[in-house]
């Protein structure tokens, strides 16, 4: 990992609060693994403090592809980059990634956490895995990475709180077809990887976490989630991936 400047390509609204961000690497790309965040630096300034977390939702030649929600100030100032900027990062981040193991993976991602999936996926693909993918969000609106998935050609269902798109309800209710052969992997609200850990239980289920994080690399303790089996683990250091079993959500 280190500190790095890339240029934007693009920096695209997609839907609702979704923006997808193109940057071009200079050779950094083809270190990056699904799993993988930098710390995007949002401003030159000290306001807001701190760089933003944000996944690899895609990489393709020497091109990085961020989908981030803009939430709050930082993600806001990241959605005004312009094309030909340059922009400070730091990373790949994330020490335990995603395992590969198994046959047939089911990928869970909640609103823009598909985005921490996403990479995983083609991965998985490539190395000739069955991949299926449940895409869930409250509304429709919150479901902007639709047109990747179609573009990719993944098996995907997706399902929406209020039936706006998809099957009406929340991804837990879509699970119904997938036996413990499956290996899962999710990414999204805490809610939601709480469910999934309580009815997967038995399941080989790894979470993608994403705590507030201030520094990235293990410094700060500012992400800190608690092991069940050993005091605290901090996200950016120790993960961002986490077997279900080891983590007290
Ligand atoms: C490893 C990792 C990967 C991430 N990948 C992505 C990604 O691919 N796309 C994406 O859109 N976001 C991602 N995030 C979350 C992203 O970092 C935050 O949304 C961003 O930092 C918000 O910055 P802001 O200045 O706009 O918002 P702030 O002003 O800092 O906060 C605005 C609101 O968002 C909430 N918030 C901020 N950070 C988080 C968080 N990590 N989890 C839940 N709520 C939060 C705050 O509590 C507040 O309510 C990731 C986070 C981590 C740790
Ligand atoms: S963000 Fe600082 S220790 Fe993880």
């Amino acid at each position: 990992m280190q500190d790095l400047h890339f240029e934007v390509i693009k920096n695209q609204h997609l839907l609702g609060s979704l923006w997808l961000l193109r940057v071009r690497s200079f050779g950094t790309a083809e270190l990056v693994r699904g799993g993988h965040f930098f710390m995007i630096e949002v401003s030159g300034t000290y306001d807001p403090m701190g760089r933003r977390a944000f996944a690899v939702g895609d990489v393709r030649g020497d091109e990085l592809w961020f989908f981030y929600d803009v939430v709050g100030r930082g993600t806001a100032l990241l959605s005004e980059l312009k094309v030909g900027e340059g922009i400070r990062a730091f990373g790949p981040l994330g020490k335990r990634l995603f395992s590969h193991e198994g046959d047939r993976h089911l990928l869970i991602g909640g609103g823009v956490g598909l985005a921490g999936l996403t990479l995983f996926a083609k991965e998985l693909r490539d190395l000739g895995k069955e991949v299926h993918i449940i895409y869930g969000g409250r509304r429709a609106e919150h479901l902007g990475m639709l047109d990747w998935l179609k573009e990719e050609g993944f098996y995907f269902r997706v399902c929406t709180e209020d039936g706006s798109a998809g099957e009406k309800g929340l991804v837990t209710d879509l699970l119904t077809d997938y036996d413990p052969s499956w290996t899962v992997s999710a990414c999204g609200p805490k809610g939601m990887l709480k469910a999934l850990t309580r009815k997967l239980e038995g399941y080989r289920l790894q979470l993608s976490l994403e705590e507030r994080m201030a520094c990235g690399w293990g410094v700060c303790l500012g992400c800190v989630v608690r092991s069940r089996t050993r005091g605290f683990m901090r996200v950016c250091w120790e993960g961002p991936v986490f077997d279900a079993k080891e983590v007290a959500l």
